[in-house]
């Protein structure tokens, strides 16, 4: 504990981004499980490094969530971002309206002036409806240019918190806990050693479409958090991270 508090937080950074390759790491000091004050904060924080890495008329593709809520609504018209087109990064994932990804661009889009196209895609497709569904040309047109996105933003869920929010059926549940998972991001679990063990039937940005995407920023904070985290990072897909002190701590925990 005495080398953590020696650490200041621009070492914390530093250390993470080396741990884990990355090309910046951003910490907002407190704990967002602890203080509603830091996850404003981070989400504060979250929407100037997105700001910073945009680029003229990018197309940008965001997950859904509380913490991608909070950099929604610190984003505001600007010039740099007013050609971006928003993009959700994937279909339903059982988030409620306020947490789904198409809620989070288009507030996007408004705040900045940019402009977004949404994903309708229902929650626990079958296969079949899966196959139908992709089919269609509206649908079609919104994962291409998904797929083509040149910024991805992101939050992090641990796992079994992530599976109790969307209602994850027990069958599926029962089989996440037995592969390991502890990490949720983009509808993707990941266990331990940053391996995907399982994914969520929906359309729209596939893991191996990171691999081009020119910078994946992914943004989580609270202690609680930390390993959940620290799966995603070992994926070895982030490009940026902003998360809060209390998270970064236990990350180095599990580096
Ligand atoms: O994929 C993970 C979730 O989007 C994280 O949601 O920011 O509400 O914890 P949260």
């Amino acid at each position: 504990p005495i080398v953590k508090v020696a650490f200041g937080l621009t070492d914390l950074e530093e250390n993470i981004r080396k741990a884990f390759n990355l090309t910046q790491v951003i910490i907002v000091p407190g704990d967002s499980d602890q203080s509603s004050f830091t996850k404003k904060e981070l989400g504060r924080a979250g929407a100037a490094a997105l700001r910073k890495y945009v680029g003229k008329d990018d197309i940008i593709a965001v997950t859904g969530g509380s913490t991608m809520a909070q950099i929604a609504n610190n984003l505001a018209i600007s010039s740099k971002m007013k050609g971006s087109l928003f993009v959700p990064a994937r279909g339903g994932l059982g988030e409620s309206v306020d947490m789904q990804a198409n809620t989070i661009a288009s507030t996007m889009a408004k705040k900045t002036g940019g402009k977004y196209r949404m994903l309708h895609v229902p929650d626990h497709l079958g296969e079949e409806a899966y196959q139908s569904l992709i089919q269609d040309s509206q649908i079609r047109e919104v994962v291409e240019a998904v797929r083509s996105c040149r910024i991805v933003v992101h939050g992090i869920g641990d796992a079994m918190v992530m599976a109790r929010r969307r209602k994850v059926d027990a069958e599926t549940t029962r089989s996440l806990q037995n592969d390991g998972a502890l990490a949720e991001a983009f509808g993707y679990y990941f266990d331990r050693q940053g391996n995907v063990v399982h994914k969520m039937p929906t359309v729209g940005l596939r893991l191996e479409d990171l691999q081009r995407v020119e910078v994946v920023i992914g943004v989580a904070g609270g202690k609680s958090k930390g390993e959940a985290i620290a799966s995603v990072l070992r994926y070895g897909q982030e490009d940026v991270l902003v998360i809060d002190e209390a998270a970064a701590i236990e990350v180095m925990e599990h580096v």
